[in-house]
């Protein structure tokens, strides 16, 4: 994308943008709740509406002048609903300016201060929007402080919804790190949630949606399931949906699906009026139109064979890389993945996350350090290193450049390893410029170079 305006008017910014296109051009980004989006999207963010106020929903607006806005939020409504495939009793709300807002509009909607949600546990995954407490004042080593199989929340409330709710969150289990659906359904009859939240963040393995709606059902909660990071693969029939299983679906909009950054709102259409009243004017002011008016290209770009065919490979690519770590003696976090990500127990090698991640963006791939089940680490220092494949698929990349990356990560990881142990700013003095990690770099490039990214 050419910026003829900003270059002039202000090179500071402009080289800035011209940085980080760079970046993004000649490393494998693999963080999983990243993407890149089309230039057409792009577009649609920076046009005009941009400029314009909407608050309120189509033809029931407070200010004038939303003839245009209001077509092209129908038709961004009538998009997403083709792209989902969502039920005749369905409704959407692409309103929600990012995924945590989505989250809190629905808790808004359909909750009390006070009542108990029961989700999914940071540390395994979960996400902050979903409620988090620590269980003591200091954040080192969670593990010993809590209970294997469910956490009832400490004194220090980290994320709003915790201050609002009694969160209680369901772990995996210490072997598999998967679910143990029955022990969910005994924590849901002990608590009775009002609420419950599958989806997370770090959580490789498809969630039984029809056990969690059960089980809702059983204890008269509501089931929210949040997708954030699966809804490109839902929208692609990739991954299991949880349309006309939970009563509500939150996705963010900009990683697997591939659009600008924001959220939508799914939901029976019998709680629709709650669920638009908790969004505006419950919680939000004017509705981000320019981010509507990019969404509604992104899910008729959601809507093509070669949509389809690019969230398979996503999940394909994923696999292959799991299993190419495994080959390596990585501890893949319950053996493999059914989506777009992989988490690695790095203790096996008796690392932790961080400073191999440093390492491998000195070497061009940029990956981030997580938690992982059974976690000793801290926030700062937790034991994993998670990676995705949303955006080296969308370059074009396939299963025998998955086998190179899987190269390159354990060349890193066994080249800085002797160092690891060192603090983080002594670890970073010692890997700087390491001509070792430059070649890999420059390797790095050059695959990057065969799969160009239109900027
Ligand atoms: C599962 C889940 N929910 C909600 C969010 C929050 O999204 P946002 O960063 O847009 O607020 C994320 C972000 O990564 C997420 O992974």
């Amino acid at each position: 994308m050419e910026f003829p305006h900003l270059q002039k008017q202000d090179p500071e910014v402009y080289e800035l943008v011209k940085q980080e296109e760079r970046k993004q051009q000649y490393k494998l980004s693999m963080i999983p709740s990243e993407n890149f989006s089309s230039p057409a999207v792009r577009e649609a963010l920076a046009s005009v509406f941009v400029h314009k106020y909407a608050e309120g929903y189509p033809r029931k607006r407070y200010y004038e002048g939303n003839q245009f806005a209001d077509n092209l939020e129908e038709l961004c409504q009538k998009r997403a609903k083709q792209a989902f495939s969502l039920p005749d009793d369905w409704h959407v709300n692409v309103q929600p300016l990012a995924g945590a807002n989505s989250n809190l509009a629905v808790y808004n909607a359909l909750l009390e201060p006070g009542d108990t949600i029961l989700s999914m546990y940071l540390p395994d995954g979960g996400h902050l929007s979903h409620g988090w407490s620590f269980p003591e004042q200091d954040e080192q080593g969670l593990e010993g402080q809590v209970e294997q199989s469910i956490y009832l929340g400490g004194k220090r409330k980290i994320s709003i919804v915790s201050k609002i709710f009694k969160v209680v969150q369901y772990k995996v289990e210490r072997d598999t790190r998967l679910f143990d659906y029955d022990k969910i359904r005994t924590f849901a009859g002990e608590y009775r949630p009002k609420m419950i939240i599958s989806g997370g963040t770090a959580y490789p393995r498809e969630i039984n949606y029809e056990a969690l709606a059960a089980i809702a059902k059983d204890v008269g909660a509501y089931y929210l399931a949040d997708i954030a990071h699966e809804a490109g693969l839902v929208a692609a029939g990739a991954n299991k949906s949880p349309i006309g299983k939970a009563d509500v679906v939150t996705f963010t909009t900009h990683k697997t699906i591939r659009g600008p950054r924001g959220a939508v709102i799914l939901c029976r259409s019998d709680i629709a009026d709650k669920i638009d009243f908790g969004v505006f004017p419950g919680l939000q002011g004017g509705p981000f139109e320019h981010t509507i008016a990019a969404l509604a290209v992104c899910f008729k770009e959601a809507c093509t064979p070669a949509f389809r065919d690019y969230a398979f490979q996503v999940v394909k690519n994923a696999q292959r890389l799991a299993q190419r770590l495994m080959e390596k003696g990585y501890d893949v976090v319950s053996g493999g993945t059914d989506k777009h990500l992989v988490l690695i127990d790095m203790r096996s090698k008796n690392l932790s996350g961080r400073n191999p991640a440093k390492a491998l963006d000195q070497a061009g791939i940029i990956m981030n350090r997580n938690s992982v089940p059974n976690e000793t680490g801290s926030p700062m220092n937790p034991s994993g290193l998670r990676m995705g494949t949303p955006t080296i698929t969308t370059r074009g990349m396939k299963e025998p450049e998955m086998d190179q990356i899987a190269e390159w990560v354990d060349r890193v990881v066994q080249l800085v390893a002797p160092y690891c142990e060192r603090k983080p700013a002594e670890f970073e003095e010692k890997i700087k410029g390491m001509p070792e990690l430059q070649s890999i770099a420059a390797e790095v490039e050059s695959l990057c170079r065969k799969y160009p990214l239109t900027m």
